[in-house]
């Protein structure tokens, strides 16, 4: 039986194990209905625990026998685990358990996907494999025997014996029961090698189904940059004799850190130019990256309990941003960065999910692996960065491998280490990670005889559970520019730590047009009294990428929302800023591009209820549109040549050069389409030889209403390909019509080649229908409907994707109140659902507030 009881679980309540682990081995007869897993664990009474208390967890497991010291024991068992009378000494525990990998359908502990045996173990998915105190603070070094007739059988740290129906495997890196893994299958390895910089010898692969050796070359390759980088940067080299990735059909994430044998799901892993985007590219090249990362940042040195999960995620975010930011462009990846970070962490900030980086209290922890803890937990050591500078930070970070390798850390231990080394006092810098919630700065300006006074006001709004907020410490980097455009002051790092607080520049030889919150370098809301004159200005002459960036952005809401509010046309000034900016050859064509995507749909809803309104999400959609048929008509004669010269000859590479004039070329092919009935795209789909322009000509000409043939045509071509079909089965929703994309979603359900039980499938189908406002959040609440129904069925089979995507609904108090009572209605209608999951539940709960 689910443990549904909803419990909370508060960090105030931390206490030390009260035994520790020193080794463990385990031994897997698989079979899909009955593997048996037999464990020898050897325990030690854990001196800085207060109690004595012997409890392993364990779900959904049957146990079989136990002993203690070779004496059968009958331990006391419930659903979550079991007690037993054991020595106040070392003892050695054995136990065998039965469970059915086939039958795992929530894809936590050991499962099966397309035949294959794999594993899930973190948060707490070990405790479904065998009974074990699952909790990062306890840490082993483990032995594993897997026994199948299965040709390959792997598990964490270095090969030892093998033979026909056996594989043995041993870590010699204690490690938390999370980050323990088995992969069994009929796979096939793409090999390599790696010489680390100290001279060991690494043989590395990765393992996919017969028929995916082709998706392997860039992976590989991506890892042997990401190994280097870590020994160039951060001075980590790797510490076993084998690396191995394993690709994963059906999982729930991402991707996976387990020690030496990383798992994937096959969408981050598997990529080739005939069936991945450019998008895909990079994305791959990143989580590779990030997963590789761990192995210092998570595995060597780990989290004392799941609170602490932003000292591994935040920090291992922010360095595979700093790898991706060398491997490509800096700016365009800050660029990216931040318009991700405002559409899902800021939203969360924003609402009823709003929860500090380290969270005080869960449930369910598989909750808590959200933006916040990722993203703006990578925004906080981004900041750290800052105020104590390059060098700083160097020294900070060696002090941390130095002090804490082989521990299980928390936030304190973290903060102490930038203290000790730099000098800094963070106490006030520490609210960042215990207080929700994105802080408002204000900015006021005055100007008089060569000075300029920049007053800050901070606030932040409150959050469940948090009325009040103290003031933070907000790194405000700051730039001058003179009104020729020339930059007068280079960017200055100003410190705001006060509720209200100002600073002078002096010496200025006229009123200078600040750049506030250059590089974007605190992950707040900047609020600024200013005119689309001067935004037009810094778009056209900010020196500092993002700002350029930033200012065309606020530029495109203030039009969009005269447009919505006033009934205003597409601003000729804006279309003539874009014009300006599309013509600039010095600019990287990913920039232009980036430049000439409007706001999102998401975007415009908040920036509504920002400036006090009730977002209307059909209107919305038209305005956007309408300003997209502007800039179709306007810069039609610009588009047409940037689609010809940002053309990439010869074959396809995935580097950050073609990546930007492709991004460039189908930016304008979308808006080309507008004009043309698709004719242009239809010429550029027909050509296409890779996925990246077959995709953009299917999406441009879906936008041209022109796109049945080569729908059908795609479907043709793909149908094989589960990771493409995914793009088959959004591509469809995203452009459908307002009115029609609750039919088309329950449609694409019908589909023989949908599947519930495979998240990637439900993720496509049912995230592109969250991601659609103007379909999802159609008056009719069609849209509401379907998603509470899939949600419902989905939860019996993994509540943990299911309750992930509940934040589709977490902005319902922006809208009109049927809206709100319609979306309403349907989270209670799911939270009555009889053995509804912890994870759904406690999601719907705080939803509803
Ligand atoms: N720890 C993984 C990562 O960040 C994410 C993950 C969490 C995967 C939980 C599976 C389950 O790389
Ligand atoms: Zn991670």
């Amino acid at each position: 039986m689910k443990d549904t009881t909803g419990a909370t679980i508060y960090l105030k309540d931390y206490t030390p194990p009260a035994y520790l682990v020193d080794d463990v081995h385990l031994t897997f007869a698989l079979a899909p209905e009955a593997t048996r897993v037999r464990s020898t664990i050897r325990f030690r009474p854990n001196p800085e625990a207060a109690g004595r208390d012997f409890f392993l967890h364990g779900e959904e497991l049957t146990l079989i026998s136990a002993s203690i010291d070779g004496t059968p024991v009958t331990p006391e068992v419930t659903p979550e685990g079991l007690t037993c009378a054991v020595p106040d000494a070392p003892f050695t525990w054995e136990s065998e358990v039965e469970i059915a990998p086939a039958r795992n359908t929530a894809l936590e502990g050991l499962y099966m996907s397309n035949g294959m045996y794999c594993t899930q173990c973190e948060a707490e998915g070990f405790r479904k494999i065998t009974y074990y105190p699952d909790r990062p603070d306890v840490m082993a070094t483990f032995t594993v025997r897997v026994e199948s007739d299965l040709p390959v059988m792997l598990s964490n740290g270095n090969p030892g014996d093998s033979g026909p129906g056996f594989a043995e495997w041993h870590d010699p890196w204690p490690k938390p029961a999370y980050l323990f893994a088995l992969v069994a299958g009929e796979l096939v390895n793409h090999p390599d090698r790696f010489t680390t910089a100290s001279g060991k010898e690494v043989e590395l692969n990765i393992w996919v189904r017969p028929g995916d050796e082709d998706k392997c070359a860039f992976g590989m390759d991506a890892l042997k940059r990401s190994m280097k980088w870590d020994e160039d940067v951060y001075g980590r080299e790797y510490d076993l004799d084998i690396f191995n990735i394993v690709a994963v059909d059906d999982f729930n994430m991402g991707a996976m850190e387990n020690k030496g044998l990383n798992v994937f799901n096959s969408s981050c892993v598997l990529a080739s130019p005939e069936t991945s985007t450019d998008m895909n590219f990079e994305r791959i090249e990143a989580i590779i990256a990030h997963e590789y990362f761990h192995n210092w940042t998570g595995n060597r040195i780990t989290c004392r309990d799941w609170f602490q999960l932003c000292l591994k995620e935040g920090l291992t975010v922010f360095r595979d941003s700093q790898f991706t930011a060398d491997m490509r462009s800096e700016p365009v990846k800050r660029i990216t960065d931040v318009i991700a970070l405002r559409a899902r962490q800021f939203r969360e900030d924003n609402g009823p999910l709003a929860h500090p980086v380290r969270p005080e209290s869960f449930q369910e922890i598989n909750n808590f692996y959200t933006a916040t803890v990722y993203e703006k937990g990578a925004e906080v050591i981004g900041m750290l960065k800052r105020l104590v500078g390059d060098e700083g930070y160097a020294t900070a970070l060696d002090l941390y491998f130095e002090r804490h390798d082989g521990q299980a850390c928390t936030i304190e231990d973290w903060l102490k280490v930038f203290e000790d080394s730099t000098g800094r006092d963070l106490t006030q810098f520490k609210r960042w990670y215990s207080q929700a919630g994105t802080p408002r700065l204000k900015v006021d300006e005055s100007y008089a005889d060569g000075t300029l006074t920049l007053t800050f006001t901070q606030e932040t709004p409150p959050t469940p559970g948090q009325p009040d907020k103290l003031a933070q410490v907000i790194p405000v980097a700051v730039g001058l520019l003179g009104p020729n455009g020339d930059e007068v002051q280079p960017t200055t790092l100003l410190e705001v730590t006060e509720a209200e607080q100002s600073f002078t520049f002096t010496g200025l030889a006229a009123k200078p047009v600040p750049s506030i919150l250059r590089g974007f370098s605190a992950p707040v809301i900047l609020q600024r009294e200013t005119d689309n004159a001067e935004r037009a200005f810094l778009l056209a002459n900010d020196t500092d990428a993002f700002n350029k960036w930033e200012a065309g952005r606020a530029l495109a809401r203030d039009v969009l929302l005269r447009m919505l509010n006033e009934g205003t046309r597409p601003d000729p000034a804006f279309l003539g800023a874009l014009s300006s900016a599309l013509a600039d050859d010095s600019l990287d064509p990913a920039f232009r591009a980036l430049v000439l995507a409007l706001p999102s749909e998401d975007d415009l809803a908040q920036a509504q209820v920002d400036a006090g309104r009730v977002p209307d999400p059909q209107a919305i959609h038209e305005a956007r549109q309408r300003m997209f048929d502007a800039m179709a008509d306007t810069l039609h004669d610009q588009l047409a040549e940037a689609y010809e010269v940002y053309q990439v000859p010869g074959d396809y590479t995935p580097g950050a050069q073609h990546t930007a004039a492709r991004a460039l070329t189908n930016v304008a092919l979308s808006l080309l389409s507008r004009r043309d009935g698709g004719k242009l795209a239809q010429a550029q789909y027909d050509s296409a030889d890779n996925m990246t322009q077959q995709l953009s000509a299917l999406s441009s000409l879906l936008i041209a209403g022109a796109g049945d043939a080569a729908l059908a045509a795609f479907e043709q071509q793909w149908k094989h390909d589960r990771l493409v079909m995914d793009k088959w089965f959004s591509l469809q929703i995203t452009h459908a019509k307002p009115a029609e994309v609750a039919e088309v979603t329950d449609r694409l359900t019908q589909h023989p080649d949908f599947s519930m039980k495979n998240p990637n499938r439900f993720r496509a189908v049912f995230g592109a229908l969250a991601m659609t406002p103007a379909g999802f959040h159609h008056a009719s609440g069609a849209g509401y409907r379907l998603m509470a129904d899939w949600l419902i069925q989905l939860d019996a089979l993994n509540p943990q994707t299911t309750a992930r995507m509940c934040s589709a609904f977490e902005t319902w108090r922006r809208y009109d109140a049927d809206r709100q009572q319609m979306i309403t209605d349907e989270l209670r209608r799911i939270a009555a659902r009889p053995g509804l999951s912890r994870d759904t539940g406690e999601m719907v709960g705080r939803i509803l507030g």
